[in-house]
């Protein structure tokens, strides 16, 4: 047996791969995971070029690994992800003691390299977009806890002027539905209550139904809510562009899906929303929400944020402080705006300068901040499904669960509750989390 490390930045995308990389090693019957670098003789690492100085990280880690290679010359490294699908053979150049470079699209040919490399020590690249081929080789049906991400589609299309997605992943492209749905039911039979659908952009999922047709994201929601066992549906990451009246009257009808919406506005300005190549407009992004609110009184939503584009000034700024109150926004992930190289947003003056991005970031998330507690003090006494996911790791006498709206609960209950939706109600409400009781 060969032990296997896999180090995984970036996105759910990147951990759902790593996953699969190692069910696919896995089932070689050849290697184990472990925990420890030095321990091992495949290194793999799954990287993400989303921001910051991504390329700088990535030769930073290889510099490290390049050491325990001094003392193992026969420990094989091999770099994935978007970094390895941008630089392609650069990798190579700059540290010529990386062995593999695989992309997003050719995790499941990783074996067969490894096989190769072990047989003749040559380089070896593949960073081509086979597109689903990936998903033949495997379903991925081994988790730990009791909710489970399940691919849907890859890749994305929109080319917002800033974003390099387009790019390391590929256009977007969906798996069969029949093939989602069989992963959800095996997940299900093997405990698992919940589930994520993963995407660049779930909400353009065109998948493949068995007799030919196309089976529409709304469809696809409403067919894994009738799978025995799955209690809670959440999807991650959806695009205002394509979120059509037929997805928003699922929540409507479809109550396994959460109250809780992840729907990325960037900015509250239309003229950085269309430098953004955004493609909408606030006002139409506002009249989303309210239908949502219409078919979902309850419904908490977040968003990402990108502060100091291109140009970005102060009343921009303020436009987006605005409507983060206007919307009541529960939650974002915000970032500063990092330049990334080859896309159009590159070519125009990254003009703000960094200590007034830091301060524009600061001011968003001060004011989100306090918008998260205004709507977790309104959980205050109510009753809340919770699906407890094991003990509380602050305090072994108490559980710890998540709500729909993706806060955790700590709570005195007894382990049978393990795996299961217990009703609590919140009792007190803490900046990160909420305690609670039996009722
Ligand atoms: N499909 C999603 C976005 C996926 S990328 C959508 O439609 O919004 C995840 C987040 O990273 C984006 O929402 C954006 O806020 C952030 N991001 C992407 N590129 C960035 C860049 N160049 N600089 C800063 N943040 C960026
Ligand atoms: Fe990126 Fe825009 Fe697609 S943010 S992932 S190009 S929707």
């Amino acid at each position: 047996m060969k032990y296997i490390y896999i180090k995984t930045w970036g996105c759910q995308m990147n951990e759902y791969d790593s996953s699969m990389i190692t069910t696919f090693l896995e089932k070689t019957k050849k290697y184990l995971i472990t925990k420890e670098a030095e321990k091992a003789d495949i290194l793999i690492l799954n990287t993400c070029s989303i921001r910051e100085k991504a390329q700088e990280k990535v030769f930073h880690q290889l510099g490290r690994w390049k050491k325990l290679k001094n003392k193992k010359p026969d420990v094989i490294i091999a770099v994935g992800g978007c970094v390895a699908t941008q630089e392609g053979k650069e990798i190579f150049k700059r540290a010529n003691y990386v062995d593999i470079v695989f992309g997003t699209q050719t995790l499941h040919k990783l074996p067969k390299m490894i096989d190769k490399i072990e047989k003749k020590r040559q380089f070896i690249i593949d960073i081509s977009f086979p597109q689903l081929e990936k998903f033949n080789y495997s379903l991925k049906t081994k988790t730990t806890g009791y909710t489970a991400s399940v691919s849907i589609m890859e890749g994305c299309n929109k080319y917002c002027s800033f974003c390099v997605v387009p790019y390391t992943r590929g256009h977007e492209i969906s798996r069969p539905s029949d093939d989602v749905l069989l992963e959800i039911s095996i997940l299900a039979e093997n405990g698992i209550k919940e589930i994520n659908l993963l995407g660049q952009n779930v909400n353009a999922y065109r998948g493949r139904t068995f007799n030919g047709k196309i089976c529409f994201f709304s469809e696809l929601l409403r067919l894994v809510s009738e799978i025995d066992g799955i209690e809670r549906i959440r999807f991650t990451t959806s695009n205002p562009l394509e979120f059509s009246d037929d997805i928003i009257e699922v929540y409507q009808d479809t109550p396994k899906l959460v109250s809780f919406l992840h729907l990325p506005v960037q900015s509250g300005s239309n003229r950085i929303l269309q430098l953004m190549k955004r493609s909408y407009t606030t006002e139409e992004y506002e009249t989303i929400i309210e239908k949502l609110i219409s078919a979902r009184p309850n419904i908490q939503i977040s968003s990402d944020f990108i502060v100091g584009f291109p140009s970005e000034s102060e009343e921009d700024f303020q436009k987006t402080i605005n409507f983060i109150k206007k919307i009541n926004f529960d939650m974002s992930f915000s970032f500063i705006y990092s330049s990334r190289p080859g896309t159009p947003a590159s070519e125009m003056k990254d003009n703000i300068d960094l200590k007034e991005k830091k301060k524009r970031l600061y001011t968003l998330q001060n004011c989100i901040n306090k918008q998260t507690m205004s709507w977790s003090r309104k959980m205050l006494k109510s009753i809340q499904s919770v699906l407890v996911e094991g003990i509380s790791k602050k305090n072994i006498m108490e559980l710890y669960g998540r709500t729909e709206n993706n806060r955790i609960v700590t709570f005195k209950g007894s382990h049978h509750m393990i795996g299961k939706f217990i009703k609590l109600k919140i009792k007190e409400v803490h900046t990160h989390s909420l305690k609670a009781e039996l009722i």
